[in-house]
């Protein structure tokens, strides 16, 4: 049995591979967009590394699937993963809220006359709104309190959901 010294060890270097990664990601998108100015590249910089880490995480389940393994209802790993997507998506719509109309966030959403958009750029912007509440609310969860307030059923549900 693993004690808890070890555990948390293991759990603190793994935050520290996958952030890492995650930061490198962000910047060899970084360097295929130096001719934009900063915050655009900041923004799609972190727009793939948090789309990249997802899709890590997705993958993990159907990987153990195939290989005949275990695939327990929550493990460190896909969670761990699961943080940093969350991290980066928070971080890409803090900076992709002010790479167009600077300074002017919610003028995303609405236009100049406060009237709710109904082009191409307002959906595309909802929808971001509601994939970033959904990696917040991921966020929220991805704990082993919420997995037990909540029960395994409710919360494998939820994460299945999002
Ligand atoms: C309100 C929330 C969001 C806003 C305002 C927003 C804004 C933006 C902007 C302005 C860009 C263009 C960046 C550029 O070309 O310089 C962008 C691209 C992108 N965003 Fe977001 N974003 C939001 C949420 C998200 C979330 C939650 C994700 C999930 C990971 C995401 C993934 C992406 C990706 C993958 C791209 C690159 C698309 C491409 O190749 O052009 N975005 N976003």
């Amino acid at each position: 049995m693993m004690t808890a010294n070890r555990y948390w060890k293991q759990r603190v270097t793994r935050h520290v591979i996958i952030g890492t990664s995650s930061l490198l990601l962000g910047a060899v998108v970084w360097f295929l967009f130096l001719r934009r100015d900063l915050i655009s590249r900041l923004s799609i910089a972190s727009a793939y590394s948090a789309m990249l880490v997802t899709v890590a995480a997705l993958l993990l389940g159907p990987w153990n699937v195939l290989r005949r393994r275990a695939n327990p209802i929550s493990f460190d790993l896909r969670r761990d993963l699961g943080i940093w997507a969350g991290i980066m998506a928070v971080f890409h719509t803090g900076i992709g809220l002010n790479v167009h109309l600077r300074g002017r966030p919610w003028l995303y959403f609405v236009d100049q006359h406060s009237k709710l958009r109904s082009d191409f750029f307002g959906f595309s912007n909802y929808t971001g709104a509601i994939a970033a509440l959904l990696f917040v609310l991921l966020l929220a969860i991805s704990n082993d309190l919420s997995l037990r307030r909540l029960g395994t059923q409710r919360w494998k549900s939820l994460q299945r959901w999002t």
